[in-house]
């Protein structure tokens, strides 16, 4: 049985020829190639175009090649069958450090520094709050906020968190549900998302949200950290709250375009940090080995890990 590559802007040579040194005995297929789709018993898709998965008849699995899945729930042809996303220790690590970077960075004020040696402006006003003293609300406790959870903590930010259903995490205080909502944001001064993009979660970065953030905490106002996907933010709403106060800054790695337009304003905003949608790469290796281990446990019968709840789109 075969496996069909279905990526579309990564580059799919490249995975192709991973997986033909990874499975040997196998054919591997590239979308847009001829190949007979009677054959085809697995999927290792990276935003295939809607619809090119409808007519194969013996697909058993598709793998998604990164951790979010978005990019599949919005195929409306999308096949009924087990969908497997990755979820990787290297990956999990690099946000992690992408979290804890900007946290730090508004912790210690860092933009502001670098703009007074831009000036060559020496001031020091000795404003230094302490990480205890800044309050960090994690929305979205899964794999990744967790992790940067658990590592924000030993900083010693007082972390909390947000999900759909309960967790304990460590004895951190954690909140969930429409229920939890306003009580952990009420204690946030810096919001971190890690949510994936569904229909419960699309624009739920918005102003009635940033408004309900903790107004008074030691950095001066809220801080929002996006490293979701775009879907999750009102664009609009943020740049309206940087400029009344609502949002004191903002770093975001993801946006509802991308790559961000040369036109956005969030390019030269003076209290927005962009990256761009890097904050946690797959190793291709890693995942690709990850699909090939996925293969041989489904075919033992050992059943597959990571599966994707497509109900809840995630
Ligand atoms: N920027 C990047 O480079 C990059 C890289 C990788 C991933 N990502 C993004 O990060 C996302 C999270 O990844 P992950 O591996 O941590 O996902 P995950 O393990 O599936 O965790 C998702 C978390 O979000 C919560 N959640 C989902 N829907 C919710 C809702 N409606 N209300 C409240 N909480 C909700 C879940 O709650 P429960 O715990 O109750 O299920 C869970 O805690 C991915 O989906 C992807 O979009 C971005």
């Amino acid at each position: 049985m075969s496996l069909l590559v279905a990526i579309t802007q990564w580059e799919p040579e490249t995975w192709i020829e991973r997986f033909r040194r990874l499975m040997p005995e196998r054919r591997v297929f590239a979308l847009g190639e001829s190949f007979d789709a009677a054959e085809v018993q697995y999927v290792a898709s990276w935003k295939h175009p809607a619809g090119s998965l409808a007519a194969l008849p013996n697909l058993a699995v598709i793998f998604s090649l990164g951790a979010g899945v978005d990019h599949l729930m919005g195929d409306p042809c999308l096949p009924e069958v087990p969908v497997v996303r990755v979820v990787d220790e290297d990956l999990t690590n690099r946000m992690s450090e992408y979290v804890v970077l900007h946290c730090l960075m508004r912790l210690r004020q860092q933009r502001r520094y670098d703009e007074q040696q831009r000036q060559h402006v020496w001031i020091d006003d000795r404003f230094q709050p302490a990480a205890r003293e800044v309050r960090v609300g994690l929305m979205g406790l899964g794999v990744l906020g967790q992790d940067a959870a658990r590592k924000l903590a030993v900083l010693g930010f007082d972390v909390a968190g947000w999900s759909r259903s309960p967790k304990a995490l460590d004895g951190l205080p954690s909140f969930s549900g429409e229920d939890g909502l306003e009580a952990f944001l009420s204690r946030t001064d810096i919001l971190v998302c890690l949510l994936p993009l569904t229909a419960g979660t699309r624009g739920i970065l918005n102003r009635s949200l940033f408004a309900q953030l903790a107004p008074a905490g030691r950095l001066g106002g809220p801080f929002l950290i996006n490293a979701g996907r775009g879907g999750l933010q009102v664009e609009a709403d943020i740049l309206a709250c940087l400029m009344d106060g609502t949002l004191k800054g903002a770093t975001l790695d993801v946006f509802e375009t991308e790559p961000l337009p040369p036109a956005s304003p969030f390019w030269a905003h003076p209290a927005v940090t962009v990256t761009p949608h890097n904050a946690a790469m797959s190793d291709p290796e890693s995942v690709g080995a990850q699909v090939v281990e996925q293969i041989r446990r489904f075919e033992a019968g050992e059943g597959l890990q990571n599966i994707v709840d497509t109900g809840l789109g995630y």
